[in-house]
């Protein structure tokens, strides 16, 4: 029997029990029964040193005996003040952090701040978002009307507001990849040049990842960018998954050639340990936002946890160990090896595609090479992938008829190793079952 809990994006009946983690070990997670997994996850793609690294805890440990929680309403707190200028620093083109606790309300607040920058320059018609199909951006009616994945959120639709959503399909089904590209470019671009309501358009920086993850090909991202400026409609990205080294760079947009003016940083950016967020915007942003009180320009919106005195600690701490460590060189080196190792996947028939960049890896499982259809069982592929990955000590989480690899960045080629042992071993032994 299961407990209380009903847990995320689970069909409850599937399952008799979960595996009761009772501590983390570098690494590894082990369950109350002994029993160790390696981390393939990244704990729900966040946890960048392992489990309980000692700098992390140590600060975690040290900040809860001068103060746990205190708000940014009427006060400050070093802690949050220190890590707003680190990440000011590290993002080209940003000015000002707002602080939340996940990445759904990082850019739903991303959506307020655009909407209300129009009205305070006296601009109130413009409050359409534009973006990509297949994106995703969270789980709150407002990220589910810009970041509409249909297989999650068709239910919904009659309850979401209206966006305007660019057709774009993952790379591998599409026949003349560049030709797609740029005929997307030329969608987007018609939109923008003849819709003056767009407020903003919206995507996630590098690669949408929860929609079936698709590796943008170079120059998209700051071609997108550019059409934005040549129409005034403001750029905002969505680095919740992708910052902070998961793509193999610390800010993902840096490397793709395009600066936003609003930008949501959530995940990895408290090294997985404590639920933060940020959403940075631009001076031209935030000055938009100020004037005389009565003038209403402020911006209404705050949370209770936000600037959390401990999640900015271990931020701040964490941010300083990718700088003292190198992490993002490593990072690449290990995403070397990944590539290397990923050929191996090829050998079993049911592989249909294998995308990665960074320490991100999806291997694409399909019936029909040819005609790509997606392998499908009567249950759902995530839990007879997971529970074949627990026989080999791993801890795997599909998405749909995809095969995920997302371990924690710092993780040890010895570690990367036994998990891509374990995923072609649970792959393989999957696929006989088809
Ligand atoms: C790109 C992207 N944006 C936003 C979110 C939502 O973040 P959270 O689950 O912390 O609300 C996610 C979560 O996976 C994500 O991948």
């Amino acid at each position: 029997m299961t407990g209380s809990i009903w847990h995320p994006y689970t069909q409850m009946s599937e399952w008799k029990s979960f595996p009761n983690i009772v501590k983390g070990n570098g690494f590894w997670l082990v369950d109350s029964n002994g029993n160790r997994y390696l981390d393939g996850v990244a704990s729900m793609w966040c946890n960048v040193w392992g489990h309980s690294k000692r700098e992390l805890v140590s600060t975690i440990n040290s900040q809860s005996k001068k103060i746990i929680h205190s708000s940014l309403f009427n006060l400050t707190n070093d802690q949050a003040e220190t890590l707003a200028k680190k990440l000011v620093k590290i993002s080209p083109g940003m000015n000002k952090v707002f602080y939340s606790d996940n990445g759904s309300t990082a850019m739903e607040i991303a959506f307020k701040i655009a909407i209300q920058y129009w009205q305070n320059i006296g601009q109130k018609n413009k409050t359409m978002f534009a973006t990509l199909q297949n994106g995703y951006h969270g789980d709150t009616f407002g990220t589910m009307s810009v970041g509409f994945v249909p297989s999650f959120f068709a239910k919904f639709r009659k309850n979401m507001y209206k966006t305007i959503q660019i057709p774009f399909e993952n790379s591998y089904r599409v026949s003349n990849i560049d030709e797609y590209y740029s005929q997307t470019l030329n969608k987007i671009e018609k939109q923008l040049s003849k819709n003056h309501t767009i407020a903003a358009f919206i995507m996630e920086s590098g690669a949408q990842i929860a929609g079936g993850v698709n590796i943008y090909k170079d120059r998209f991202q700051s071609a997108i960018s550019k059409i934005c400026k040549k129409y005034n409609v403001l750029f905002i990205l969505d680095e919740i998954a992708t910052g902070f080294g998961r793509l193999g760079s610390l800010v993902e947009y840096k490397t793709q050639k395009s600066t936003p003016d609003i930008v949501a940083f959530g995940k990895m950016l408290t090294a997985g340990y404590l639920p933060m967020a940020a959403t940075l915007v631009s001076k031209e942003i935030y000055d938009s936002f100020l004037g005389e009180y009565g003038q209403m320009k402020h911006l209404y919106h705050g949370h209770t946890f936000t600037g959390n005195t401990m999640a900015c600690a271990v931020a701040s701490k964490n941010l300083d160990m990718y700088q003292k460590t190198k992490l993002i060189s490593k990072v690449n080196q290990s995403a070397i090896h990944l590539q290397k190792r990923l050929e191996e996947f090829w050998q079993i028939d049911a592989v249909g595609d294998i995308r990665h960049k960074g320490m991100l890896a999806a291997i694409e499982l399909v019936s029909d090479r040819t005609k790509k259809t997606p392998i499908s069982f009567a249950k759902s592929t995530n839990k007879i992938i997971f529970d074949e990955a627990k026989k080999h000590k791993i801890y795997l989480r599909t998405l749909g008829n995809i095969v995920m690899i997302i371990p924690p960045l710092a993780i040890p080629q010895k570690d990367l190793d036994f998990l891509i042992d374990g995923t072609i071993q649970t792959v393989k032994n999957v696929s006989k079952q088809l």
